[in-house]
């Protein structure tokens, strides 16, 4: 019998209705469309509004669609796994949370923090549930309300990210088709230059670090996109090379939407045309674990089997890493 493969075999989505756009920025900060349009090619970016709402209610919007696409019941489910920067709380893990609020009973599941490397970091562990036998129907999703920890007083930070889900459901494949091979990489001393300050077990929540903002993102912008630019696009070819693909055979990379410079270079490194990457920065900003699986939520009906999907991505902690999947349907059937 061939190997078995965890091949993607249906995507779901969700983003918020709000649009904050640049131009609305404009008006709470000291910037503006064209510098942000020139320095990350983002316009505007979804905000998840209301009392009460977390990242578990767009993740669970976005299980929904991906079920109701596949026409599966949720007990079908046999484990999901979140990678959110931005849980719910601290504890309960937001799996729990998602399975309870979209009625996923026969599930297990936990949380994955990669920063925005949290979606391929999950991805691969769901993977293993697969490959194993262990498991027939997993969903990994990423999801991020990253306006609950942004400082809208800080222009370099707040201005890129946004809110925003996407899943997709693993399934057994035994014809070539699925996720073939993933490299995943961390370094613990790029945490200085991306991280929330408070609120951990370090630093737990005091008056004086609510006073002095240390709840929301620390960014050092530059640092953090010299890193970026060069560690996407070398895993991205890392994985190229390891697997003998060449700029033709790939026929789509869909990045981590940080900064649209940081995608070209990682394109341009690949050997890719501009047509070939997936790019949704302009409307949705740095969903953080969203981005990955929007991406495939939006051009999943030009998806074709046998198709050479790589994954890129780069984020705090710092964690980067690169997915090669062999894509298994056509369009929006599995
Ligand atoms: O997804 C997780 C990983 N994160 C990333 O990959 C993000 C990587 N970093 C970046 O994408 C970019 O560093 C940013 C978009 C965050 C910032 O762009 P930058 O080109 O690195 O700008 P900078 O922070 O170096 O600032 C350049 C200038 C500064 O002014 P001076 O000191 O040269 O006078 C800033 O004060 O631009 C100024 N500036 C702004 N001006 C208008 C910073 N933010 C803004 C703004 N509007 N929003």
């Amino acid at each position: 019998m061939q190997r078995i493969h965890a091949a993607i075999t249906a995507v779901g989505g969700y983003v918020p209705e709000y649009r904050l756009t640049n131009a609305e920025l404009e008006k709470m900060m000291d910037t503006t469309d064209e510098w942000i349009t020139t320095r990350t090619g983002i316009k505007e970016r979804r905000i998840l509004k209301g009392e009460g709402k977390g990242s578990s209610d767009m993740a669970v919007e976005a299980v929904k669609d991906l079920l109701a696409k596949r026409n599966i019941s949720p007990d079908e489910i046999e484990l999901l796994i979140c990678a959110t920067t931005t849980p719910d709380m601290q504890f309960p893990a937001t799996a729990n949370i998602i399975c309870d609020k979209a009625g996923l009973t026969n599930a297990w599941g936990y949380d994955v923090n990669a920063a925005c490397s949290g979606f391929i970091f999950a991805l691969t562990t769901g993977t293993q549930f697969i490959e194993t036998g262990k498991h027939k129907k997993v969903i990994v999703v990423g999801v991020d309300k990253m306006s609950s920890i942004m400082n809208y007083e800080d222009r370099a930070t707040s201005i890129i990210f946004g809110d925003g889900s996407g899943a997709v459901l693993l399934e057994p494949d035994t014809h070539g088709f699925g996720i073939i091979d993933s490299v995943l990489k961390t370094d613990g001393k790029g945490r200085v230059y991306l991280h929330q300050k408070a609120g951990g077990s370090v630093k737990p929540a005091t008056i004086e670090t609510v006073m002095n903002k240390e709840h929301y993102v620390y960014q050092e912008g530059q640092s953090v996109f010299k890193f970026a630019v060069k560690n996407m696009a070398d895993v991205a070819a890392e994985i190229m090379e390891r697997n003998n693909l060449t700029g033709d055979d790939v026929s789509w990379l869909v990045p981590h939407q940080a900064n649209k410079r940081i995608i070209t270079a990682t394109a341009d490194r690949m050997g890719l045309s501009e047509e070939k990457v997936m790019i949704n920065i302009e409307r949705f900003g740095n969903t953080t674990n969203g981005t990955l699986p929007l991406c495939l939520w939006e051009w999943e009906s030009l998806l074709k089997k046998g198709d050479n999907i790589i994954l890129a991505a780069f984020g705090g902690g710092f964690t980067w890493g690169s997915i090669y999947i062999r894509w298994a349907y056509d369009g929006n059937k599995a």
